[in-house]
């Protein structure tokens, strides 16, 4: 049997505006199990890097989760102690985040920033930690390893401080890596081999990774499984190869018209489906995929669709839409 090793349960996360509070993630459910990667996908603003930010309770100010769990090695990641956080932070789950220029220290050199959660988190030495601050840089494939040890961040190109990130993502040996678009801001050639970097590592490691994007191509052959995320709910969640070959829901199918061309302009705008997400505080009261979806019905502005297996369909592929699992349900 695969073991569970995160399910996130109705995550429900708010912000405090002007007019009171609005949701901006309303009930995610979300599971990785132990070796597996999953991809989350879907649009700019949907809600991937705040729904990871609130498992390790980092969410920025004015925003805080309004419900629901996340029940990590047997406690719930939303009810941590600050010890148990701490020692879950950077030890147990690992954190790439999206833009290495403003999580790297520019003031610090990076064997000591990877030295940091050694020292922290496995009590070593000064001297150990540096040992192995080399070892990781050289996992990472960086050339020179130890040389660049004593490197400042800016000394070092985009793919290479990238690399860094995740050499500090990996220095405690996690048992979850958390990847958020660790990849946007480098170009193409560097993105595939941060992408064939961590697939490596996971095989060798043996940890879980979630790997958060707004490009479908890129996580192709990379997730085992992917969430499709809209507005702060899944709407569809699929074993890859399932997912690729038959996207159920309309918003799915809209994000895999528009991957761009190989080697075309990198694009965050979906070609084939006009409009934009709600905004928060202004979501309509059924589907939040209805006033976009060329296969609205009135149900669909009426009754928000669960996340559900289709009739007929394997188990593992679950949509949210009332339309599309119907017409599996009539197949
Ligand atoms: N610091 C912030 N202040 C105000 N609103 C925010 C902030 N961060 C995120 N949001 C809101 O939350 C939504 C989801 O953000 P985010 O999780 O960063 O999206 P994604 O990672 O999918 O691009 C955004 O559309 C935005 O409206
Ligand atoms: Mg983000």
């Amino acid at each position: 049997m695969t073991e569970r090793l995160l399910e996130v349960k109705d995550l429900r996360i708010e912000i405090d505006t002007r007019r009171g509070p609005a949701t901006i993630v309303d009930g995610i459910n979300l599971h990785v199990d132990a070796g597996e990667t999953l991809g989350i996908v879907g649009e700019s603003g949907c809600g991937k890097s705040l729904t990871m930010l609130s498992l390790l309770r980092l969410l920025p100010n004015k925003i805080r989760v309004a419900g629901g769990s996340a029940a990590f090695q047997g406690s719930d990641l939303l009810k941590l102690s600050p010890r148990e956080l701490r020692e879950t932070r950077g030890g147990k789950i690992g954190f790439v985040f999206q833009d290495p220029m403003t999580s790297l220290n520019p003031v610090m050199r990076i064997g000591d920033q990877l030295s940091e959660p050694l020292i922290h988190h496995r009590g070593m030495s000064k001297a150990d930690a540096r040992k192995r601050a080399g070892e990781l840089l050289r996992l990472v494939g960086i050339p020179g390893a130890e040389a660049r040890l004593d490197a400042y961040p800016h000394e070092l190109s985009g793919g290479m401080r990238q690399r860094v990130m995740i050499g500090i993502g990996l220095a405690c040996e996690p048992d979850l890596l958390i990847a958020d678009e660790p990849t946007t801001a480098l170009d193409v050639t560097i993105q595939a081999q941060i992408v064939d970097l961590v697939k490596d590592l996971r095989k060798r490691l043996g940890m879980s990774v979630v790997w958060i994007t707004h490009d479908l191509a890129l996580i192709a052959g990379l997730a085992d499984r992917i969430c499709v995320l809209y507005a702060g709910t899944v709407v569809e969640d699929a074993p890859a190869e399932q997912l690729f070959a038959g996207p159920a829901h309309p918003y799915t199918r809209g994000l895999l018209a528009s991957i761009p061309r190989m080697g075309g302009a990198e694009t965050e705008r979906l070609a084939s489906i006009g409009g934009t997400p709600p905004e928060p505080g202004r979501r309509p009261p059924g589907c939040p995929f209805a006033p976009r979806c060329a296969l609205a019905e009135d149900i669909c502005r009426q009754v928000v669709p669960k996340l559900a297996s289709m009739q007929g369909g394997s188990a593992a592929h679950r949509v949210a839409c009332h339309v599309t699992s119907r017409a599996l349900e009539a197949a």
